[in-house]
Formats: C-alpha cells, structure tokens, sequence
C-alpha cells in the first residue's frame, strides 16, 4: 500500500507555504517534484564521480560511464523491455518524438504513405509530423476523438490502412487522462504492416507500463513528469527497428570509426552500438543518473500502488466538483475511464482567472490549452484548468481546494 504522509516527508518542497498557505502542487502533468532521493543522487554525482563518459580510461570516467549505463539498465527493467539497448536517453519526450519523425520517419515514409496521428494528441505529436510532411509528402490522417474525450476506435479502423506506416498515438491524454488500450491499437497497426509509437509522457509515470506486453514499437517519456530532473527523458525502441535506422544527429560518441579518404576527400563513418549510436555529443550524465534513482523510488512504492492511489483521488475529487454548481468536468465522467488528471470549468471565467485566484489559497493548477488545442476545439474551449495528482497528494489537499471553489463560485 502507499502511504502518502510518508512519501511527503521524502520532499523538501512541499514544506513550502505559499501566500501563507501549504503548498498544494496539484500541476504533476506539467511536472512533478523530486524527492530528496533523487536530489542527493545528482549532487552525489557531481561531488563524487563527475567525468565524461565513454571516453576515458581514468577511474571518474569508468565510474561515471558505469552508473550512465546503470540508468539505462534500470529504465529498461522499468517498462520489460528487452535490455538496454533500446532505452535511448533523450532531452524529453518531445525529443523522442522529433527522433523517430526524422530518423525513422525522414527516410521511410514516401509520397503515398500515410501516417495516423489522433487528434487527443499533445502538440508534441501532431507537429514534427506536420513539420515532416512538408519534406516527405506523405499524408497525416486525424483519428477522431469521441464527446467526451476518448479515443474513437472506430475510426481508427476506418482510416488505417495498407498506406498506414506509422500510428503516432498517445497512452493517456495529457488533457483529460484518458487511457488508450495501447495493446488493441498495436494489434491493429501491425495487421496492417505499421509501426506504432506511443507518447508515454502521462502513462509511464502512473502505471504499470510493459512494452512486451503491449508490443508498441516506439515508447516516448519524460524523467520530469515522474520524479526526475528536467533535460532527461526516454525513447524506447525495439532492438531490430533501431538497428536498422541511421542515426538522428550527428558527433562524438555516436560514431565507431570515422576515417578520411584522401583520394574521395571524403569521410568514411560507422556507427557505434546501441544505444549509444543515437546519443551523439555529451550526454545528460547528472540526468540520467536522478532519472535512474526517480526510477528506483518509483519500483520501491510500486505501479499498482500508484494507479490506484491516483484512481481514487481522481474519484473523490470528481465527485466533489460535480456537486458544484457552477463547475463543469471536460473529458469522461466515470474516473475509471480516466487517470490522475481532470480538467475543468467554473462558470464564464477565464481559466487563468481560476488559476490565479487558486494560487491565492496556495492551489499549484495549469490553466490554458495544455498544448493540446486540437482537442480544446472538440471540447469547444479556448482553454480549460487542469489538475493532476501523484503520489504525494491527499484527499485533505482536494477539500481544500474544493473549499477555495466554493468561494469563486460565490464571486
Ligand atoms: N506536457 C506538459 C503538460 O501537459 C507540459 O502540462
């Protein structure tokens, strides 16, 4: 079971009082906060072992370099992939994406080609394939999303075709948690000879996520939206695809050989292993290494545990906002369709009104379109606000702000 009065004491942050108030950080889609764990590990890196990796033979390097590649260990044992050469360390999630649009994407997908991105989609998934289709030629398809916010299936399956070479999708919506059966939608892509890549920001860090079981063939997540640094994230790949693909960019570290011919006066270039073979420069040592202790802290606490602890505040919380009577939730009514995260409205104010008059009361929500316009104009809204929960939120932080609603309602 988790304890979350015990998980608070981990995080420094929260004893913060926030215009006389006790910090509420109900913002965990945007970001989460660390616990002390994961701070004392990147100052335990640099204070102790700080060297570049891969590239010397003293003893910081080779003790640098093992705990680098530790992190990735660690992250693959996260989410069951194979080992750690398909865990590539990334900037973030929207790097991961960008990655397979232009090392994957650029070089597969020709004029007649199409690729399937739904509309519930984080902007992070619906422009580098825009930005791709103005090189590449090949045609976006929209998958609909239904009322209320969830995926419609039928017109996946309406719209994936022979054509159909990648399906670019997300796990959970960032905007009204929805949860996509990833393993159904992988199914079908592969019956059609696609690929399928999975935005994992909001999943990863809130359940059990298992790429051997749901058979995604991408899996891209953020080290910040689940108790790491920023500036660190994940795409996961399966071996044989990443094997196959040439790198992303270009520089140290990436490369096994690299040998000029005088006659050509060209180089002549081999690419390193996975996979270090799409990590060129310097890595984000310190990152990897908080990401590979927020990991640790998460399995010690466990995935279920943290599904359900969400589910229920995500339960309680709708249940409060609904007896308001100026409120009004955007996205699926029933918490089990959904996970950790709620959006919604008071009235005809302005979202970022609510957002600030919440803060007055120490409250932590976003405000706005959450990168996800698309989806606002299915919702017919120019914004919304959201709140998301995690481990270390309790129901007492919810009727505090339901309390401080009941005051804007009055206004
Ligand atoms: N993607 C982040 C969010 O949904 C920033 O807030």
């Amino acid at each position: 079971m988790l304890n979350p009065q015990k998980i608070r004491k981990d995080f420094p942050i929260l004893r913060r009082r926030i215009n006389n108030y006790p910090l509420i950080y109900f913002d965990n889609a945007a970001t989460t906060q660390k616990p002390k764990q994961v701070i004392a590990a990147i100052e335990g890196f640099y204070e102790n072992h700080n060297a570049n990796v891969h590239r010397a033979v003293h003893t910081l390097s080779q003790e640098a370099s093992e705990l680098y590649e530790n992190a990735h260990e660690e992250v693959a044992n996260f989410i069951s992939a194979n080992d750690m050469e398909e865990i590539i360390f990334v900037r973030g999630t929207t790097e991961a994406i960008n990655l397979v649009a232009y090392a994957w994407g650029l070089r597969n997908l020709k004029s007649d080609d199409e690729v399937i991105v739904s509309l519930m989609e984080h902007h992070s998934n619906i422009v580098p394939w825009e930005l791709l289709s103005k090189i590449g030629k090949f045609k976006i398809k929209y998958v609909n999303v239904n009322n209320d916010g969830t995926f419609n299936y039928e017109d996946f399956e309406n719209k994936i075709s022979k054509k159909t070479k990648i399906v670019c999708v997300s796990h959970v919506s960032n905007v009204s948690g929805v949860v996509n059966n990833v393993k159904t939608l992988a199914e079908v892509t592969h019956e059609h000879g696609a690929l399928i890549l999975v935005d994992g920001a909001q999943s990863v860090p809130h359940l059990p996520v298992n790429v051997k079981d749901s058979d995604v063939d991408f899996l891209a997540f953020s080290g910040h939206k689940m108790l790491g640094p920023t500036g660190i994230g994940v795409l996961y790949g399966k071996h044989e695809i990443l094997e196959m693909m040439e790198p992303f960019q270009g520089g140290g570290e990436m490369i096994r050989e690299v040998s000029f011919n005088s006659k050509l006066q060209r180089c002549s270039i081999t690419w390193n292993d996975l996979p270090w073979k799409f990590e060129a420069g310097t890595p984000n040592i310190a990152g990897g290494i908080g990401l590979m202790e927020a990991v640790k802290y998460l399995r010690r606490i466990g995935m279920e545990n943290i599904k359900r602890h969400e589910c229920v505040l995500t339960e309680y919380a709708m249940q409060h906002l609904q007896k308001l009577p100026k409120a009004k939730i955007y996205g699926p009514r029933e918490a089990s369709a959904k996970c950790g995260i709620i959006p919604f409205g008071i009235g005809g104010l302005g979202s970022h009104d609510i957002a600030l008059f919440l803060d007055n009361y120490g409250v932590m929500v976003r405000s706005g379109f959450h990168c996800a316009q698309p989806l606002h104009q299915i919702f017919k809204l120019q914004s919304s606000v959201r709140v998301s929960f995690y481990i270390y939120n309790i129901r007492e932080e919810i009727d505090r702000f339901i309390e401080a609603l009941k005051e804007i309602e009055q206004i």
